[in-house]
């Protein structure tokens, strides 16, 4: 039987995506009990990354060892793949060993591959196209601070990048209203525009966008890879600033979501990621009770544990 994967939020039903937020907040409030939930011994959680990380390297590791089995971080540079082994036979010989492997890398269409080769569910830390993880996390933050998400409204402000991509999965599966304000030239991608229509609306203007939402969200100006492009993106984006005034045309209730790492001064001034409406540390966290709940669904081979 082919395994389930988890590369985009489209990978899960709606009803799954739900199950497993619903699941990854009861999983948070037994690990903040100290309630042991060691449900899987002996697993073990293959980790490959061609890019840096902190925040999921450490939840998708701590996670795994909350669940009782144990992770192994790989990096092209001390693997066989920085010289040059192809990813497919890498995702052959991993899944005869490892039960779950995630992956970080620059290709989506590399992750792809790997998923169309391996045994066992893959999961996508971040690709150049996505970063469906992180909204597993962004959108159990807001439910459990909040209340539902289906029919409010989100603005992404900055670049059209992973993340945005993933808000709008995220817009479709979770049924939101996604505004995105992006400088011409930044667009997120095309075929998701498309398939978000009717729940998204592509706007210039990040005051346009922030009026009266329930979330606003950003992301870094330049992604990893891009540091090439720096000072240009650095003058196409400065309007494009999270700050005071641009929260204050959301909703008063309004919270503000960052996955970082962030840049004070950049896409958000230190009064907004550091003030009242910033809910990024709790974001954060989520990382951990999320990825820990898409785990345990994806090793029950997409079976609810409730
Ligand atoms: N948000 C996020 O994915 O952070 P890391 O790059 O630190 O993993
Ligand atoms: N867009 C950023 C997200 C980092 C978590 C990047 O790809 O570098």
């Amino acid at each position: 039987m082919k395994p389930r994967h988890f590369l985009s939020l489209f990978d899960l039903s709606p009803a799954e995506l739900r199950q497993v937020l619903h699941r990854a907040s009861e999983l948070k409030i037994q690990q903040r009990r100290g309630e042991s939930h060691a449900l899987f011994p002996q697993k073990v959680l293959g980790m490959i990354f061609e890019k840096s990380s902190t925040r999921t390297r450490v939840s998708f590791e701590a996670g795994m060892v909350q669940l009782g089995g144990s992770a192994i971080f790989l990096s092209p540079r001390d693997t066989q793949l920085g010289r040059g082994e192809p990813i497919e036979d890498t995702a052959r010989v991993l899944s005869g060993m490892v039960d779950l492997v995630m992956v970080r890398l620059f290709d989506h269409a590399r992750a792809e591959c790997f998923a169309a080769h391996s045994t066992v569910p893959v999961i996508n830390g971040l690709t150049d196209y996505n970063h469906p993880c992180q909204l597993l996390a962004d959108i159990q933050t807001f439910i459990e601070l909040r209340g539902a998400i289906g029919g409010r409204t989100v603005a992404w402000i900055g670049d059209g990048n992973n993340m945005c991509n993933s808000y709008l999965e995220a817009a479709c599966q979770f049924d939101f209203q996604l505004r995105v304000a992006v400088p011409p030239g930044y667009e997120p991608d095309a075929a998701l525009l498309q398939r978000a229509a009717g729940r998204v609306v592509l706007l210039r203007d990040p005051w346009v966008a922030a009026k009266d939402a329930d979330l606003v969200a950003t992301d870094v100006w330049s992604s990893m890879g891009q540091e090439g492009e720096q000072p240009r993106r650095m003058r196409d984006f400065a309007p494009y600033q999270v700050n005071a005034a641009i929260m204050a045309q959301a909703r008063p209730e309004a919270i503000f979501l960052h996955c970082l790492p962030a840049h004070r001064g950049e896409e958000v001034s230190a009064e907004v990621i550091d003030g009242p409406q910033s809910q990024v540390w709790e974001e954060a966290e989520n990382r951990l009770h999320a990825q820990k709940a898409l785990m345990e669904f994806l090793l029950l081979g997409g079976k609810s544990p409730l």
